[in-house]
């Protein structure tokens, strides 16, 4: 639509540098892997990269531990790597973004080095410090009952100056004290500017909602009796001075017109998130809701239980969460199924049992994101619909400290329960994190060609690599592949309809079809979606028209579908018609 923002019809593909493409071997992804790739990622139709971080770090968290803002990690590159890929995309017409890690530091960096260095540094109040509390019996315990959300207390005592610092992720990522106005001020400058003067358009903000901590620091509700720590969300989530800090980086971010998309969790209600992407607000451009990608993640992920599925009911409402947020306001919204936190889409909400399944699926959660209002992302390998890790996998394959941290807790628990430990497995064949870090699948040469690698590369390369890869789907008419590809031109071809469209469900209590309109002034786009394994008897909603034309279908002949109208197969039908 004219005159809009250029990031509202953005298409933004996410890069996991350790895992997209290795230029030299070593077994980890590089910035030069991406430069190669540069004509691959011009070809899917997308507007935009999001490259995770690649800053200097000890990778505890994969690179969300940054220990220097203005270096890259030599693994992965140099700062002149990087000022050659900003180039290259711009050339062609790409934009890049960059992860923005400004909740907390690595232990590694300076300011932390410094702040722990004594109670009198300069820099100690960078840092979020408190004494040590003591129980009737005279022993130290922390502050208070917050849990970390890699698990353990998120407080960690330090010997040399005898207090606790506070830490929301693991150990050795302190957050960073943004009560301090020489602090913020040191953000803005040292993790926004150095790289906006390079010409990034932008920054994926990471726990956007986290910098300001219920100044009481009072203990969180017991949810979980069994535990001395319990999660402590509503008390470091959406604090009272969050907006107050949102509105002082806006003005920083302004003065390059740069994007931002906010990672916005535990928030519920629309009337909190509008907070953050109500346009007047002036605080980001769009965020992250969590409702979708939380499906069946829930407590029990986290509370020794088997992982409990998800139903299509609650996925609509998910979608609708997302929807809303721009109905009638002056806000956006984000559109996305996957990113390097999650398990991968097909697995999760499709199905990978079969092969025929899983391209169905793939395409049919295409076919959904892609008709949905907001800016749209996808996340690398989603677009040739790679899939979880292959069950028979032990937890030696897993690399991810929140896995980890999960798996050994539950082992230290229930006294290595063998019962247990299985449904913990269980879980994490569903949701760990890892799954969407295994390398990109380019070809059927060692590594999946992710690689050159004799060894074993960081991550272990799915073994379905052979059969399911970049190059297989490229020469391949009716690979997942040339659908995302098809889909990404026709949203472009009927923004009106798929980016900015109003959106519609018709059958909230169906648990085995999604069945919304998208309506433009004066066009409306029916999208059919059937998420079980079986074929499912369509009703076409009532909407006025009569003269439908099919856009889009992912069944093998899309006209014979058309014809059938009440016989739809795993993935169902896209329409549109025009008065
Ligand atoms: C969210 C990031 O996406 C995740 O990978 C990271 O572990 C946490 N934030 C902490 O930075
Ligand atoms: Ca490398």
């Amino acid at each position: 639509t004219v005159g809009e923002k250029w990031w509202k019809n953005s298409i933004i593909y996410q890069i996991y540098p350790a895992s997209f493409k290795d230029s030299n071997g070593d077994g980890i992804g590089d910035i030069k892997g991406i430069i190669s790739s540069l004509d691959y990622i011009s070809s899917l139709g997308v507007d935009v990269i999001w490259l995770c971080p690649m800053y200097d770090s000890p990778q505890i968290d994969m690179g969300y531990d940054v220990s220097d803002y203005e270096n890259v990690y030599p693994p992965y590159g140099t700062v002149q790597d990087m000022e050659v890929l900003i180039e290259a995309c711009h050339q062609r017409g790409l934009r890049i973004i960059l992860d923005l890690v400004v909740n907390h530091t690595s232990d590694q960096h300076k300011w932390f080095q410094e702040s722990r260095s004594s109670k009198t540094d300069p820099k100690r109040d960078w840092y979020i410090w408190k004494p040590a509390k003591y129980d009737a019996s005279g022993k130290r315990q922390p502050p208070n009952n917050w849990r970390s959300v890699f698990g353990g207390s998120a407080w960690e005592w330090d010997e040399k100056t005898e207090e606790y610092y506070l830490h929301l992720f693991c150990v050795e990522q302190p957050d960073v004290n943004w009560e301090n106005a020489e602090t913020r001020k040191a953000i803005y400058e040292s993790a926004m500017e150095f790289w906006l003067r390079k010409g990034v358009d932008g920054f994926r903000v990471d726990t956007v909602n986290m910098y300001s901590k219920h100044p009481d620091y009072a203990n969180a509700p017991i949810l979980d009796p069994k535990s001395d720590t319990q999660p402590a969300f509503s008390l470091f989530c959406n604090g009272p001075r969050i907006h107050e800090y949102l509105s002082e980086m806006n003005e920083v971010l302004s003065k390059y017109d740069a994007m931002t998309v906010g990672e916005l969790p535990n928030t519920h209600t629309l009337e909190g998130v509008l907070r953050y992407v109500s346009a007047a607000e002036k605080q980001l451009s769009m965020v992250f809701q969590f409702d979708l990608v939380d499906l069946g993640m829930g407590k029990d992920y986290k509370f020794l239980t088997t992982f409990p599925g998800w139903n299509l009911r609650d996925l609509k409402a998910a979608v609708k969460s997302t929807q809303d947020v721009i109905k009638g306001t002056d806000a956006w919204t984000t559109v996305f199924m996957e990113n390097h936190d999650q398990g991968r889409s097909v697995t999760r909400f499709g199905s990978d049992k079969t092969p025929e399944l899983r391209v169905r699926s793939a395409k049919m959660l295409s076919m959904m994101q892609s008709t949905l209002s907001g800016t749209q992302f996808i996340y690398q390998g989603q677009e040739i619909g790679m899939v979880n890790a292959p069950k028979e996998w032990t937890i030696d394959e897993y690399k991810d400290i929140d896995s980890l941290n999960y798996y050994h807790m539950t082992s230290q628990v229930t006294n290595k329960d063998p019962v247990e430990l299985e449904k913990a497995m269980a879980s994490l064949q569903h949701l760990a994190r890892d799954h969407s870090r295994l390398p990109m699948q380019w070809n059927a040469d060692v590594n999946g060609g992710f690689s050159s690698s004799s060894d074993k590369p960081w991550m272990r390369p799915h073994d379905n690599y052979p059969d399911l890869n970049v190059k297989l789907q490229e020469e391949d008419d009716s690979s997942v592949l040339a659908f995302w590809k098809q889909m990404n031109q026709l949203r472009k071809q009927y923004a009106d309809l798929m980016v900015f469209g109003e959106f519609e469900i018709f059958d909230e209590a169906n648990q085995s079809v999604f069945t919304f309109s998208k309506k433009s002034k004066n066009q409306t786009l029916v999208v059919v979606l059937n998420f079980s394994d079986t074929e499912q008897a369509f009703e076409r909603p009532d909407t006025g028209k009569t003269d439908w034309k099919l856009l889009v279908g992912n069944v093998e002949d899309p006209q014979e579908a058309n014809a059938k109208p009440s016989n739809i197969k795993r993935g169902g039908r896209l329409q549109q018609t025009e008065f």
